[in-house]
């Protein structure tokens, strides 16, 4: 945007604004009320899109930092602003059916099933129709669809008129937020507008399926279980190889919510990870269940519970702000509890596993030779 159009446009909030009842945090940051969104806020954030800028909104899962999707300089500077690689195509957001079919191909016998269970957090990968720009979907074939189950997602597509793409509203490699103030961290001013819509609901990104091999390339809160009982048939599950070229998803070659800090993963009986967070001599974090930390008493651990064990959802909720409150702390690394990988917990495990990048343990020896140092 030029400065003078700039200008007028921070003028335009300010006016909106100033009209309203509504808060502002600062000039381009709105806060919209999640399950009622303001039609006069999600009309500055629409306008932003629909004049190539980004914008950073709330889903269900994640925060999306989202530009029109049929704006290729639009959809470039997310690239820009995240440092994400060029090979990594945008999921696109649509409010309809028919924004759907109009970039991408649905096939006819799953047009039914998408229809009655969109919207939700679950994205499906067809083949894309060729309107779409190439950085929208890395020049493949193929492009990822998705209707968010958020209210303000929703309104801010019907409103702007055009399928938004949009990752998720992080740097490249770092979790995925699920609050404003990470963005405001993370990507500033980047971002032409912030919404602020409170928390999200699910806290880890929606699943992504390729309904063509019907598999799923990444888990999430819309289970493999839930997929089976709507579809009638199990989807497959893609586990990727490590050091893979040419993954049937692009995303899944680059490593993912990793903290600056080392992580290690625990794989083991609770019970045994207790006594070895009550062993450990230096300040570290420890990520687990409610269960683990309340059995945790070492004055060098900083404990970080994500739930009760027997609410997986709640750890899923918590899980992303848990990875990055390891770099905030003075601690020296990080160490987490594995969870069971079944319905949302396959979800959990396929994101802790990427954080930790390969750092995995079940016992204190393991543990000192990852870490390199001759006491801990
Ligand atoms: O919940 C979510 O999905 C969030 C919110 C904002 O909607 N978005 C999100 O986007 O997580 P992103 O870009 O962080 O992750 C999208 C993933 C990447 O791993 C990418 O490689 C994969 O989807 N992807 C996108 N288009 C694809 C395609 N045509 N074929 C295979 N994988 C694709
Ligand atoms: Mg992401």
């Amino acid at each position: 945007m030029q400065p003078s159009l700039l200008f007028l446009f921070k003028a335009n909030i300010l006016e909106t604004l100033n009209n309203s009842k509504y808060k502002l945090l600062s000039n381009m940051i709105l806060k919209v009320n999640p399950l009622k969104p303001e039609s006069k806020l999600i009309k500055i954030a629409a306008d932003a899109i629909k004049s190539g800028e980004l914008v950073a909104f709330p889903t269900e899962t994640v925060y999306g930092l989202g530009a029109d999707a049929l704006n290729g300089e639009a959809c470039n500077k997310i690239f820009t602003a995240k440092g994400r690689p060029q090979d990594n195509p945008l999921i696109v957001h649509v409010d309809s059916m028919k924004m759907a079919e109009s970039v991408g191909e649905i096939p006819k016998e799953y047009r039914q099933i998408l229809n009655e269970i969109w919207p939700s957090p679950i994205t499906f990968i067809i083949k894309k129709k060729a309107k779409l720009p190439k950085s929208v979907t890395a020049g493949l074939e193929t492009v990822a669809v998705r209707m968010p189950a958020h209210p303000i997602a929703l309104a801010l597509i019907k409103e702007a008129n055009t399928p938004i793409a949009a990752p998720s509203a992080n740097l490249s490699g770092k979790p995925s937020p699920t609050e404003a103030k990470t963005i405001i961290e993370e990507l500033g001013k980047k971002a032409a507008v912030i919404i602020d819509g409170g928390p999200t609901f699910f806290g880890l990104e929606s699943t992504v399926i390729d309904l063509d091999s019907f598999t799923i390339v990444r888990p999430g809160p819309f289970t493999p279980e839930e997929i089976a009982k709507k579809f009638g048939k199990k989807p497959k599950i893609y586990f990727a190889p490590k050091n893979i070229e040419k993954p049937i998803s692009p995303g899944l070659k680059y490593r993912h919510y990793a903290p600056d800090k080392p992580l290690f993963l625990f794989s083991g009986k609770r019970e045994n990870l207790t006594k070895i967070s009550n062993a450990i001599e230096r300040d570290f974090c420890v990520i687990g269940s409610n269960e683990l930390c309340n059995s945790i008493y070492n004055k060098h651990a900083l404990k970080i519970s994500l739930g009760a064990l027997g609410n997986p959802y709640e750890i899923a909720k918590n899980l992303f702000s848990a990875l990055r409150s390891i770099d905030k702390y003075a601690v020296d690394f990080g160490i987490c509890e594995s969870f069971p990988d079944e319905g949302i917990g396959l979800a959990i495990m396929n994101r802790l596993g990427k954080a930790c990048g390969g750092n995995i343990f079940s016992e204190m020896t393991q543990l000192k030779k990852l870490i390199k140092i001759g006491h801990i």
